[in-house]
């Protein structure tokens, strides 16, 4: 997606909301219900954008939300892009690329993974504190976007100062989070049981279809991210039954609940973390 079409969208989010956000939240599968702790949303539905198509899988609802969570400015974005629905790296980091247009310097990622360590059981939740990129597309790829770099260092993904925070949270409200590695896989179908051996082979934790596009463009565009993970099943190979697109949304919600907890009481917290 153009440069222009970028900063427009940005500009009619702004002007929508009548405020900068500092704080950019996406979420995945079956996440809706985090939107419910937003006081007074204004919501943008994808489709109003120049340049971004209407989200088209089930269980992703394809809007911002523009609004306060505990009184922070937040640019909530229910729903993303995916590879597997046919469009181009362009499309898939757009939101991101307008988040950060609009001024927020923190990207909050969240997705549904299947499990591969042992204890990452349907229902529970993952702290990404690492990535390995098995979607073999480069999202970088092609001119350097507006306020990027083009060979962005990869050292730290995940902003240690976010993470340590998010774990402070967990345990103070008493929800597991346990740190790990998620294989980032095209999709759209699952894996086989013997890619999920090759997964963990490779050192990845959980595997799922999503987020590494976006924290790829927003560490180039210098924005700090943190990441969670719900796990809705056990990949394939390693439960006692198939993996389905209905299963995930089922667990997607019981756990959903658990981060929207977890994410009203850190986003505050995340507020006095300064920027690098
Ligand atoms: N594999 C890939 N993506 C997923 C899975 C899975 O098992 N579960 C939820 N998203």
């Amino acid at each position: 997606m153009s440069r222009t079409r970028v900063r427009e969208a940005a500009r009619i989010l702004h002007r929508r909301a009548g405020f900068r956000p500092r704080l950019h939240l996406v979420l995945g599968s079956g996440l809706g219900g985090v939107a419910k702790c937003m006081e007074d949303p204004v919501e943008v539905p994808f489709e109003e954008l120049p340049g971004f198509p209407a989200a088209s899988v089930e269980g992703h609802a394809g809007s911002f939300l523009m609004g306060r969570i505990a009184g922070v400015p937040v640019l909530l974005q229910a729903g993303r892009f995916h590879y597997y629905e046919g469009v181009g790296t362009g499309v898939v980091a757009a939101p991101v690329r307008v988040g950060r247009a609009l001024g927020a310097r923190t990207l909050v990622l969240t997705n549904a993974v299947g499990g591969i360590r042992r204890d990452l059981v349907p229902g529970s939740l993952m702290l990404i504190d690492d990535h390995v990129n098995l979607m073999f597309r480069a999202p970088l790829a092609g001119p350097v976007a507006d306020g990027e770099t083009r060979f962005p260092d990869m050292s730290r993904p995940y902003d240690p100062a976010l993470m340590a925070a998010a774990e402070s949270v967990a345990l103070r409200a008493g929800i597991r989070l346990p740190r790990g590695t998620y294989g980032a896989v095209a999709g759209p179908n699952f894996e086989t049981p013997a890619e999920v051996r090759a997964l963990r082979a490779a050192g990845a934790d959980a595997v799922g279809m999503s987020t590494v596009p976006e924290v790829v463009v927003a560490r180039a565009g210098g924005q700090r991210v943190l990441a969670f993970s719900l796990v809705t099943n056990r990949a394939a190979g390693l439960g006692d039954g198939i993996v389905d697109h209905e299963g995930v949304m089922a667990y997607g919600e019981v756990a959903g609940r658990t981060l929207g907890v977890l994410l009203e009481a850190l986003i505050p917290a995340l507020e006095g973390i300064g920027a690098k």
